[in-house]
């Protein structure tokens, strides 16, 4: 039984949906409650869980988890108040309407429920000025963002002067069950993600149009060079909407003290300020900085000249030292003396040197502060880790050479001759220049951390391998590194190098993990391209069998191997997820094999290993059946946004792999897994394969001629549904025969080959890398 387990969500808009959603993932009990309509009084709370149900990217794990929600209104049901263990508001952001609602909470409340509310903007103390000294102990300040199931970061604000032993609790429950990452904020406008993103959100705008640099290449700087989305500023700005920035903006306009540095840049520009006026607000109206299709993921098609005021097609920015950086680290663009390393000097100067100033007033922890950006805003470092990475002294001077103003903290870093952060001692430095140790949640690990104090065992530009010291025993953990960690014939050489060695290094096992946003997103699909275009047939087949061959080590070495997996682990990504002994998945995991939009087929052994995941299906007497069970999953290049949702495909094993609600369970986990597995280890045994072959085969096709009529796919689309059903019939086979693993590698590796050297599917292959678009040839 959980400590909370019977919620009352109070407003069902965009957040207490998001709210009442993750709740529910989490099998809580959740009351949604909104205003009655006078027609049918449940009218909000009804549509806001259609809107639920239809959400895309889904807020649900999975459908069913839907059943977990009532809905109702605050008149007719204001009694299940009095059951709630918490009560969770999400109204508008007005404060005379919160109040009146917390003065009926305090009274109607059980005794020992916890109140919170998401607001952004309003402190605790104006919110709980009119409640009892009893319900002012339980109440505090939970600000999700949004969307609540993806964004990691929740910010809580408590008065401390009660250290209420029930919202640390709550903040325990927030952390394991709904696996958030927790930031304690002081009760300042904003608190700490807003106030420094939107800062640097601001400066990174006002810096780019000051210095005329073009919209698309700004957000190329202010980016992935630098560890932030490749949304960059403008992109995000029409993510977010520019009506709701400027929103934003007001309350700390109007919040702030005049001395801020923020006011250099509060008021919402010019340029965003135009495109309001037309009705421009970002990627919901199709229109903002950027002219959208509209798809699912928004492709920019044109972009605007905010000088001229119209807009011109968009292509992809190519520059060169941004490709170096994103390779080399952002020091390499910080320190080049182009206006681009300009601009990206200034914006991270300007962000670095705010968080400097406002640190007392925000928190003393620096650590909160990097892990609020890195949450709510997706920054792969935060701005002290930034800041510890450039070099204090160098930044310093750079600094005072502009003739900034220097802030206390940064002097006196500068004068000590010491970084924020003490990686020997794992401590940072706070505002009263101590060193104080990093703490990270009970049975957690953090590869950061780690990362911190050692070196790596083995190591090249595309993955690296670190040793974990878990319960005495050695695990070794491979992290891959590439652009969106693309599988490279590198990373492949390493994990295969790392699984070789297990025993010389004394090591139990090998867990697959990585911290960056995606576990994988496939192979490479541009080295792939660059041997086709060359008829280097050879090459790849040699790269699809060391792909291969590693996966097989994974699978029957004599020792565990556990991938921890979260974010995309899709096409070869999720081939080395689903080959090692176990997988260890995120909630926000999505798992699949899409090779087929691209015109390829699984190869890495993704097809044989879901077709025996389907054919050891005891629900399936014929295996045909099960065959084409498999086929269809992989031809449809289906993926599943969570591993609950997984179970349905066999992308993840119901009872058998494991799920992490919290990210950072993942890696301890995974360690504890290969060390328990690790002492009684049984290497597995290699299955075997019946299969009908070309009777098989003909019914998939069939199949396939029935889409090509209806229209769903094309010609192009049926042949490589025929390469895909060469392989999951088996090939030249029959029941009699019996088939090795290697056998139908084999069989993907002739496939594959035979479909990349098709025009289409290279056409396929381009679009996808130069355009991030699926082609429909
Ligand atoms: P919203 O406008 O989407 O939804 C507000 C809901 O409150 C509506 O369903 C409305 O019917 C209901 N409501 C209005 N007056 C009410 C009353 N007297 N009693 C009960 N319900 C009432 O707002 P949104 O965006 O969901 O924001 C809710 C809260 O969360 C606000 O405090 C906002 O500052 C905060 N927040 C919003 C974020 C966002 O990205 N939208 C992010 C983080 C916090």
């Amino acid at each position: 039984m959980k400590l909370i387990n019977n919620i009352v969500v109070v407003g069902a808009g965009t957040m207490g949906s998001g709210i009442a959603a993750h709740l529910a993932n989490a099998d809580c009990k959740v009351h949604l409650l909104d205003l009655p309509s006078k027609i049918s009084r449940n009218d909000i709370t009804a549509k806001a869980l259609e809107n639920i149900k239809k959400s895309d990217p889904p807020l649900l794990y999975h459908k069913e988890k839907i059943k977990n929600i009532t809905i109702g209104n605050l008149e007719d049901d204001f009694d299940i108040i009095s059951e709630a263990d918490w009560i969770i508001e999400a109204i508008v952001e007005r404060v005379d309407v919160k109040h009146n609602l917390y003065e009926k909470f305090s009274v109607k409340r059980k005794k020992n429920s916890i109140i919170s509310s998401n607001t952004s903007t309003i402190p605790l103390k104006i919110l709980t000025e009119k409640l009892p000294i009893e319900t002012k102990k339980d109440f505090c300040i939970t600000h999700f963002f949004n969307p609540v199931r993806y964004m990691r970061l929740l910010e809580i604000v408590e008065d401390c002067k009660f250290k209420n032993p029930k919202i640390e609790k709550l903040k325990i429950f927030c952390q394991e069950i709904l696996g958030k990452g927790i930031v304690n904020c002081k009760d300042t406008l904003g608190f700490i993600g807003n106030r420094v993103g939107v800062y640097s959100i601001q400066c990174a705008m006002y810096e780019a149009i000051n210095k005329k640099i073009p919209i698309e290449k700004a957000d190329a700087i202010f980016g992935r060079p630098l560890g932030i989305p490749k949304t960059g500023v403008f992109g995000l700005y029409d993510l977010i909407g520019i009506d709701l920035m400027k929103d934003v903006l007001k309350s700390f306009e109007k919040g702030l003290k005049k001395n801020d540095s923020f006011y250099e840049y509060v008021k919402l520009h010019d340029v965003a300020e135009n495109l309001l006026k037309k009705g421009f607000k970002g990627n919901k109206t199709g229109c903002g900085f950027y002219k959208t299709n509209f798809s699912k993921i928004a492709n920019p098609t044109k972009v605007l000249n905010y000088s001229k005021g119209i807009y011109y097609d968009y292509s992809k920015v190519d520059i060169k030292i941004l490709t170096d950086a994103e390779k080399l680290g952002s020091k390499a663009l910080l320190d080049d003396d182009s206006i681009y390393g300009e601009y990206a000097f200034k914006v991270f100067s300007k962000t670095i040197l705010y968080c400097c100033e406002i640190l007392n007033e925000i928190s003393n922890n620096i650590v909160e502060i990097d892990n609020a950006l890195k949450w709510g805003f997706n920054w792969y470092k935060g701005p002290f880790e930034m800041l510890h990475d450039y070099g204090v002294e160098r930044f310093y001077q750079r600094c005072f050479d502009r003739n900034e103003k220097i802030p206390i903290y940064l002097e006196e870093l500068k004068n000590k001759k010491i970084s924020c952060y003490d990686n020997n001692t794992k401590s940072f430095i706070n505002t009263k220049f101590k060193k104080i140790f990093i703490k990270t949640p009970k049975n957690t690990y953090r590869l950061c951390d780690i990362k911190r104090t050692s070196h790596p065992v083995f190591s090249n530009e595309s993955a690296s391998t670190w040793l974990i010291n878990h319960n005495k025993s050695d695990v070794l953990c491979v992290e891959f590194h590439t652009k969106a960690n693309a599988l490279d014939g590198k990373a492949i050489d390493l994990l295969n190098e790392t699984l070789s060695q297990v025993k010389s290094k004394g090591a139990v096992g090998v867990s697959v993990y990585n911290e960056a946003m995606n576990f994988s997103a496939g192979a490479d699909l541009k080295t792939f391209l660059n041997f086709a275009e060359q008829k280097s047939w050879t090459e790849i087949d040699k790269y699809l069998k060391s792909f291969q061959e590693t996966c097989l080590l994974m699978k029957y070495s004599n020792f565990p191997v556990v991938s921890a997996v979260s974010g995309l682990a899709i096409g070869g990504g999720f081939e080395v997820a689903c080959q090692a002994d176990k997988m260890i998945a995120h909630m926000n995991s999505t798992l699949g094999l899409v090779e087929t939009s691209v015109g390829l087929i699984p190869a890495g052994g993704g097809c044989k290993e879901l077709l025996w995941r389907w054919v050891q299906d005891k629900n399936f007497d014929d295996k045909d059946e099960a065959a084409v069970k498999a086929f269809n999953i992989v031809g449809y290049g289906l993926t599943s946004s969570s591993p609950i949702q997984a179970c349905d495909h066999k992308f993840f094993l119901k009872n058998y792999d494991i799920t992490a609600n919290n990210k950072d369970e993942l890696l301890f986990n995974s360690c504890s897994i290969i060390d328990e597995m690790s002492k009684n280890y049984q290497s597995k045994i290699e299955p075997k394969f019946c299969l009908s072959g070309y009777k098989i085969k003909n019914k998939m096709g069939e199949i396939l001629e029935e889409l090509k009529d209806k229209k769903i796919i094309t010609e192009y689309e049926v042949q490589v549904g025929l390469h895909l059903a060469h392989v999951m019939s088996g090939g030249n086979t029959d029941k009699s025969k019996v088939l090795s693993e290697r056998d139908i590698l084999k069989l993907e590796r002739e496939s594959f080959i035979n479909l990349i050297s098709n025009v289409k599917t290279k056409d396929r292959i381009r679009s996808m890398l130069i355009e991030g678009k699926r082609l429909k040839n």
